[in-house]
């Protein structure tokens, strides 16, 4: 097949782990005789350097001609927070990518990776099944409702407002149930409705959609709970729904069972085929440029795109089975690596990146 991909490095470790997730893209095209045509976009760091702007107008035209994106990691290091090459990009640059092209519906897997069970905190037999996707609502909430800074008797008061309607919940929860579907037929809603009237309006419309989904088992369960179950029993969920804030917390939370959050890719998807794919962690300014960072969640996140936007299935499955396999041989990145561990099987950033590239190729 043939498909056009825009490239945003992103800023620190980000372009060091896209390039591995370049090469690996450059491998699929070369095993399966796919052409990914691919274009670079500039956007926070570099952008803001060059045009004073972190997401500029020709980045998003640029953007809306390709299939799909494939993100690096936004953001400076913390000491920088006041900095205007940094400050606010998540409001600049990362939420106005996700509102512009309306990718509402975030997929965040957490999966048990065998080789690496010892990583995780929690015990092994907690963790041993864990299979769970966490579909977030990524354009709507407190992230976008109203903002308000005020003044009240000489005190300032600062407020966030959480704002659903049935639509946008609907379509978000039509989305779940159909992944569900396609799982282990068990969708839980997490939200907050003995306080909230928004989670009292995602109890409502996901009730009711459900009765068109009447093999997939609903459950609720209120925030609070959520956070306490993933970690008591993260194997009792399959499909967790839930909305942009509470996904944004449950997420990190969820990659802890794995040990590790440079694991973890993420799809953000709309009504068509057209998805942005990044890792969920963050540009982690203190080891960028060392050749150390892991590339998994980016190579990962180009499975992802694999999967969700060109339906190359089998491809995607390589992906994850060869990183699964150099796993298995032991390889690691400096993060995985833990006392006991062979140590001339740590690898760099682009060695982890050929490893894995060398089992594509040489898989059937
Ligand atoms: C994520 C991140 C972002 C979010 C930040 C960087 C705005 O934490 O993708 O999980 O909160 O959505
Ligand atoms: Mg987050």
């Amino acid at each position: 097949m043939r498909a056009k991909i825009g490239i945003l490095k992103g800023d620190y470790i980000g372009p060091e782990i896209i390039a591995e997730a370049e090469k690996v893209l450059t491998c699929i095209e070369k095993k399966f005789n796919h052409q990914f045509e691919r274009t670079y976009l500039e956007a926070s760091g570099e952008a803001f350097d060059k045009y004073g702007k972190h997401l500029p107008e020709h980045t998003i035209i640029e953007a809306k001609k390709c299939d799909a994106l494939l993100k690096g990691p936004f953001g400076g290091p913390p000491e920088d927070i006041n900095h205007p090459k940094w400050s606010g990009v998540e409001q600049k640059a990362i939420l106005p990518l996700r509102k512009h092209f309306n990718l509402y519906n975030n997929l965040r897997e957490t999966k048990t990776i065998a080789p690496l069970i010892h990583l995780s905190p929690i015990k092994e037999k907690i963790v041993e099944n864990v299979n769970i996707v966490i579909v977030r609502e990524l354009t709507s909430g407190i992230y976008f409702g109203q903002k308000k800074e005020e003044i009240i008797n000489g005190e300032k008061i600062y407020s966030d407002t959480e704002t659903y309607s049935e639509s946008e919940i609907s379509r978000i929860a039509v989305k779940a149930f159909e992944i569900a579907r396609k799982r282990r037929r068990k969708l839980t809603l997490v939200a907050k409705s003995n306080v909230l009237k928004s989670s009292l309006l995602w109890r409502e419309v996901v009730e009711r959609i459900s009765k068109d989904y009447g093999d997939v088992k609903l459950d609720y369960m209120h925030v609070d709970n959520a956070s306490m179950q993933l970690i008591l029993n993260p194997s009792q969920f399959d499909v967790i729904l839930t909305s942009n804030m509470f996904g944004d917390i449950l997420s990190d939370e969820a990659s802890v069972l794995l040990g590790s959050i440079g694991l973890l890719p993420s799809a953000s998807l709309g009504d068509s085929t057209f998805g942005l794919y990044e890792p969920i962690h963050g540009s982690a300014p203190s080891i960028a440029g060392k050749n150390i960072a892991n590339p998994i969640s980016a190579i990962l996140s180009v499975a992802l795109m694999l999967r969700y936007s060109f339906n190359l299935e089998n491809e995607s499955k390589h992906i994850e089975e060869s990183i699964f396999s150099v796993l298995e041989e032991g390889f690691r990145t400096q993060d995985l690596f833990i006392e006991g561990d062979d140590l001339s099987k740590v690898l760099g950033t682009a060695e982890f990146g050929d490893k894995v590239c060398h089992k594509i190729m040489i898989s059937d």
